[in-house]
């Protein structure tokens, strides 16, 4: 299989899952970086990410990933306000991933997916989405080897 991992990442946690998933099946990794950094400060932040969430706004990356060749893609955000990182739906939104397979993997805070899911399928139209590893934190190898085991990935 031809995979990617594709996350965003703002404190780590979901990028140390993704390199787990990365190192695991071999993929190669692409990091969604916004054009425009987030606010250092905690609530200017939620109220920056929170103002997007609700407008459904896909702001611009520095680069887009280039997921052609690509028939598996590990898709990994953190939970922000209840819904995946505006900048990975930019990524997802930008590329045809019809007949493609999805894996997503989330992370938060305690607070669970909440609607992750729903937004992660609103930007992959007519791709195959697979059951979502939910981790709090980063999570553990145990966690995502269960996960890829169960899903036949690794
Ligand atoms: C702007 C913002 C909003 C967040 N909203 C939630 C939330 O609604 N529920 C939750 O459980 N965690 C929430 N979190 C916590 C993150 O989902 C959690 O810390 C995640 O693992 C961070 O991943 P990262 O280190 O890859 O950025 C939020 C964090 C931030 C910064």
């Amino acid at each position: 299989m031809k995979a990617v991992v594709l996350y965003f990442s703002h404190g780590g946690n979901t990028r140390a899952a993704a390199r787990r998933i990365a190192d695991i099946v071999g993929a190669r990794q692409f990091e969604a970086v916004p054009a425009q950094a987030y606010p250092a400060d905690y609530k200017q932040l939620v109220a920056r990410v929170l103002a997007q969430v609700k407008a459904g706004e896909h702001p611009p990356l520095i680069q887009m990933p280039d997921l052609a060749d690509c028939d598996v893609l590990f898709a990994g955000s953190p939970n922000w306000c209840g819904a995946i990182a505006p900048p990975l739906a930019t990524a997802l939104s930008g590329a045809d991933l019809s007949g493609k397979t999805v894996a997503p993997f989330f992370t938060h805070g305690g607070g669970g997916t909440g609607n992750m899911l729903q937004s992660l399928q609103a930007v992959c139209p007519g791709a195959r989405i697979l059951p979502a590893l939910s981790l709090k934190g980063s999570g553990t190898d145990g966690e995502v080897t269960a996960w890829l085991q169960e899903l036949g990935l690794q």
